[in-house]
């Protein structure tokens, strides 16, 4: 696959050569904030290509015979986006909780009105009338159906186990992958399900180069060039996520993946000889054992 580049040759030139440079004046030295002070609504979920998603989740689902219908479901990292949330509720799910360490949900007006369009979205698709899930004026979830905890999944706190746990772009910024994918089998059912959705690219893929980070030992990456602050990204590749679930108690139902070309560069010897390193999206469809 080829990344489509919409920028000019001169800024692919700048990110490509000076990425070392970028990274630590955005993370490092708060330049992000600096971003943000001029374009404040910056980051905002497209619920339209989030919606898509839905779809393929719930085939993945349905051709290995799991059924959403009465099931209890965690939406990891949602991001301001509750569109899958209704479409699980909608398809017969009895509950969702979303979790989110970085919640975007604030009382603003702009925040009221992209839940309102997302609700307009999701009423016209699905050509429904009823709408229990949120109410609609103020914004507010109706607990009934759908729980936001905002947080770090692994210091959430639940009375009851899960059937579904789902995430789309989130695990490649979660930092201690493995404490998670361990909490995420402590909290699901016997013979419950998962899928992930996760982006295994640098950020600055739209230069032309998806994997430029590999240049990186992990002493210079974590400490000079990701951070919380900024969607920290933690470089684990295919093949690491399909053991980390196996060691933690996961079967692995489908592993799908999309290669990507990019240009040679130089890769520190943590990526050596590796044979997933044009991998740069994936999707995993997980039963617990
Ligand atoms: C790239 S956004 C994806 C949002 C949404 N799922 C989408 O696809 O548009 C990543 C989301 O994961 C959340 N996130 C990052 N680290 C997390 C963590 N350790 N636990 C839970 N959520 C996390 C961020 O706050 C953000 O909402």
């Amino acid at each position: 696959m080829n990344i489509v580049n919409r920028h000019n040759r001169f800024a692919r030139f700048l990110v490509n050569r000076f990425d070392f440079i970028i990274r630590l004046l955005y993370c490092k030295m708060r330049l992000y904030r600096l971003i943000h002070l001029f374009s404040p609504g910056l980051y905002s979920c497209n619920y339209d290509s989030l919606n898509s998603y839905f779809l393929i989740i719930s085939k993945a689902l349905e051709r290995n015979g799991f059924s959403i219908r009465g099931k209890s479901v965690i939406e990891i990292g949602p991001g301001n986006s509750y569109i899958n949330a209704y479409n699980f509720l909608h398809n017969g799910a009895r509950e969702v909780v979303l979790v989110d360490k970085y919640p975007r949900y604030t009382n603003t007006d702009r925040q009221r009105a992209y839940i309102r369009n997302e609700i307009d979205y999701f009423k016209s698709r699905n050509n429904v009338k009823e709408f229990p899930y949120v109410n609609e004026v103020t914004g507010v979830l109706n607990g009934d159906f759908i729980t936001f905890m905002p947080g770090d999944l692994r210091s959430i706190r639940l009375d009851r186990n899960v059937d579904f746990i789902y995430s789309i772009a989130v695990l490649q910024h979660v930092r201690e992958l493995e404490q998670y994918i361990r909490k995420m089998a402590e909290i699901l059912n016997p013979g419950g399900m998962m899928c992930h959705i996760v982006d295994l690219k640098d950020k600055f893929h739209v230069f032309g180069n998806p994997f430029l980070f590999y240049k990186y030992s992990d002493f210079i990456w974590n400490n000079f060039c990701t951070d919380d602050a900024v969607t920290y990204s933690n470089r684990v590749r295919y093949q690491d996520y399909v053991e980390i679930f196996k060691r933690n108690g996961f079967d692995l139902l489908h592993g799908n993946s999309w290669s990507y070309d990019f240009p040679g560069n130089r890769i520190n010897k943590k990526f050596a000889g590796r044979s997933d390193l044009g991998i740069g999206d994936a999707q995993f469809l997980l039963i617990k054992r």
